[in-house]
């Protein structure tokens, strides 16, 4: 038995009820509706159009409820089309009269807005902090790690040293942009639909500012219409999730080619790699592979929302039943990938001495040549076409560039460029990757994962 059965004569076809029940996955809201529920109560008490006993009947019901569902006894009848039919249906059961009084002045519309916010926006707290350890574990690897460096590179050819540090602190400036993005949208959905009823609000004595303010929102709905067709919140929430998405699959890459032979600039601990079922010397790097890859759906996820969304007239359409498989997914994978990552960069020791025989190539050393030509006067074009042309006499001759410089009078007094390590120390212009500049950054960075912990 449906809750709407007073309008029709027959019982759904088992077709269309496989294709339109979404208890199967929405029941995950039970927690978020409850709370909803409680809220227009005590908003429905406030004025007068439920009685103090009523109203005390009914709470205490609702949380007879949530403790069924904690306790894994909550039983879905078989008319329970989604988790707000099967509460609603169950404090009838449990309350007669009265549960018969929780749906006043309120539809699933205005109902499913309201928990499919309050669920994000726990959420997107949940993934923030994630997005924060993450950060943490880099900083700890910065720390950890503080002499090594390795080459950056560009277009993947290597192009001047950095210090790991500096390198990490580049993927955790990104993840803290992610972490504020994810705070904006929790701030921007805290608006409350509740009140709006199916479409055009209701002729009750209804204040949607009472339960707004129980539910902790910043304020109810200014448009009913809006109220129970928006799903801006839930496409931000994508699309934040995926963009942060897409940044742990840049760090999954670069994992991956750090921890190849080719590389090898980085192993990951036993417990965060796999083997191979045939080749017994394998030891893959899985979880980076996976951060990559699970930024895919991670993206469908949100263009599949986005298409949904983009025909619809006004206001609620079943339609917007397809907004919740996506968001869920977005949030458990995203949350996995966090925290599987977290453990990875963990696990992870940097091979200082590979990265450094990597950065210490001389060629790297070119710009330095040129900027000293640079300070003494000769103008930036000349300086890089003399050193280029140094380059090619080392490429043609093959003899390192340190023999070259050394054999050309003018410019033998650079030699000292190319001890080990010098290279590096020389990058100290601001957001640079020499220590100094790197070391002012990773202070910045500190302070703005404090500021966005308390944020969160
Ligand atoms: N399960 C539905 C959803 O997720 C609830 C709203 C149904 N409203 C309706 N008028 N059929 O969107």
């Amino acid at each position: 038995m449906t809750l709407w059965g007073g309008r029709f004569s027959v019982t759904m076809d088992e077709t269309l009820w496989n294709l339109s029940e979404s208890y199967s996955f929405d029941y995950v809201l039970y927690e978020h509706d409850l709370r909803g529920s409680s809220a227009h109560v005590r908003g429905l008490a406030a004025v007068g159009l439920l009685s103090e006993i009523e109203s005390a009947t009914l709470l205490a019901t609702l949380e007879e409820i949530r403790e069924e569902f904690e306790s894994g006894s909550f039983v879905r009848a078989p008319g329970d089309e989604d988790i707000h039919t099967a509460i609603e249906r169950r404090a009838t059961e449990l309350a007669g009269d009265v549960g018969a009084k929780l749906h006043t002045g309120r539809s699933r519309n205005d109902q499913v807005a309201t928990t499919l916010r309050l669920f994000s926006r726990d959420a997107l707290g949940e993934i923030a902090r994630a997005g924060l350890s993450l950060v943490g574990v880099l900083l700890e690897i910065g720390d950890k790690n503080a002499k090594a460096y390795l080459p950056g590179y560009t277009h993947l050819q290597r192009a001047q040293p950095v210090l790991l540090s500096h390198h990490l602190n580049a993927h955790a400036f990104a993840l803290l942009r992610d972490v504020d993005r994810l705070l904006d949208a929790r701030d921007r959905l805290n608006v409350s639909p509740l009140g709006a009823g199916a479409l055009a609000g209701t002729s009750l004595a209804l204040d949607p500012t009472v339960a707004a303010a129980i539910l902790g929102f910043d304020a109810p709905f200014a448009n009913s219409m809006d109220a129970v067709s928006d799903r801006d919140f839930v496409a931000e929430t994508l699309f934040d999730v995926a963009l942060m998405g897409v940044h742990l699959s840049r760090m999954g890459e670069e994992l991956v080619l750090w921890t190849s032979a080719e590389f090898n600039f980085a192993s990951l601990g036993d417990d965060f790699t796999t083997g191979s079922s045939m080749l017994p010397q394998k030891k893959n790097s899985d979880v980076a592979e996976l951060a990559r890859g699970k930024s895919g759906r991670l993206i469908g996820n949100l263009t599949g929302l986005l298409v949904v969304l983009k025909g619809l007239p006004l206001s609620y359409n079943r339609d917007l039943q397809e907004d919740k498989e996506p968001l869920f997914d977005s949030i458990r994978q995203i949350l996995l990938v966090l925290r599987a990552l977290s453990g990875a960069y963990r696990s992870m020791t940097f091979h200082d001495d590979v990265a450094k025989a990597a950065a210490d190539d001389q060629f790297l050393v070119a710009i330095d040549l040129a900027e000293e030509l640079v300070a003494e006067g000769v103008p930036f074009r000349q300086a890089h076409e003399k050193v280029g042309k140094l380059v090619a006499q080392a490429v043609a001759s093959n003899r390192p560039l340190r023999d070259v410089v050394a054999a050309t009078p003018d410019v033998q007094r650079f030699n000292h460029l190319f001890d080990d390590g010098v290279a590096l120390r020389r990058r100290r212009s601001p957001g640079a990757s020499g220590p100094s500049a790197s070391a002012e950054q990773a202070q910045r960075l500190r302070l703005e994962v404090e500021a966005a912990s308390e944020r969160v």
